[in-house]
């Protein structure tokens, strides 16, 4: 397989298309019949705050932002249900996917979407006030039912934010990995290098983790800066575990 058939993107139907069962809906307009593309990975996820704040971690201090992430978490869609917050996270797969997916979900405002593409995606999605504590509507909220990466560098950074290695299968990598010489845990936002009661384990020798999570692990360990934080490294090893809220 060429590098070009290899391009990856995330994509993520959000609480609001399982809330108003268009799942089967979004599945069948990105289906490998009308996108060429085919599925690397997939995963049922109930968001937690620590995956939520990472995934959109460019938006953190915008005015839309802690709505957005009650919204990404389910807690809009089901205040009283919280069992029922989840979203479905997918890789696809093929020569140019992440244009043809943002092309086929369309513009981010749903507005938008009706005006400038009637029949894409997010045309059926819809805007919420966002309103201050006196009462004044100070941004927009989009519930756009979908998200999809933006670019190369986004896709990366998103699908080794959602899925380990171990969740796509090995010919379909489009990104180095790495086998695990030592035991590393996370607890209360810590990082272990060597075991620890009630620390969750996050990879143990010879587990296969992406190298770049694994180039991190080593500097923050040895006290250096990194580009991402050790919640960005441990979020998808949290990824519905009961001890994380
Ligand atoms: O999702 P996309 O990359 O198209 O847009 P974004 O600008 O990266 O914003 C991420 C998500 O934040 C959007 O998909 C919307 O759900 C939400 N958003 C919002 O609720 N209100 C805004 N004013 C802008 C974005
Ligand atoms: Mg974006």
């Amino acid at each position: 397989m060429d590098k070009k058939e290899l391009e990856q993107t995330l994509v993520l139907l959000k609480p609001d298309a399982l809330k108003n069962s268009l799942t089967g809906y979004l599945l069948s307009q990105l289906s490998e019949f009308h996108s060429g593309l085919h599925f690397a990975g997939a995963r049922i996820v109930a968001v937690n705050r620590i995956l939520a704040e990472e995934h959109y971690a460019e938006h953190r201090g915008k005015a839309f932002y802690e709505s957005l992430l009650d919204y990404i978490t389910g807690r809009l869609h089901w205040e009283d249900e919280p069992w029922k917050r989840r979203v479905v996270a997918i890789v696809y797969q093929g020569a140019d996917a992440i244009r043809k997916i943002r092309d086929i979900a369309g513009p981010t405002n749903p507005h938008v979407a009706r005006e400038d593409k009637p029949g894409c995606i997010r045309a059926l999605g819809t805007l919420v006030p966002i309103k201050d504590t006196a009462g004044r509507v100070i941004s927009d909220r989009m519930d756009n039912l979908i998200h999809a990466s933006a670019n190369p560098a986004d896709a990366e950074r998103e699908i080794k934010l959602w899925f380990t290695p171990g969740d796509i299968p090995p010919m379909m990598h489009a990104y180095e990995t790495e086998i695990c010489d030592a035991w590393h845990g996370y607890a209360d936002g810590r990082l272990f290098t060597q075991s620890e009661p009630g620390a969750i384990c996050l990879f143990a020798p010879g587990d296969v983790a992406w190298r770049s999570d694994l180039e991190t692990l080593r500097r923050l360990a040895g006290g250096l800066e990194t580009a991402e934080s050790l919640n960005y490294v441990a979020a998808k090893y949290l990824i519905n575990d009961a001890r994380i809220r």
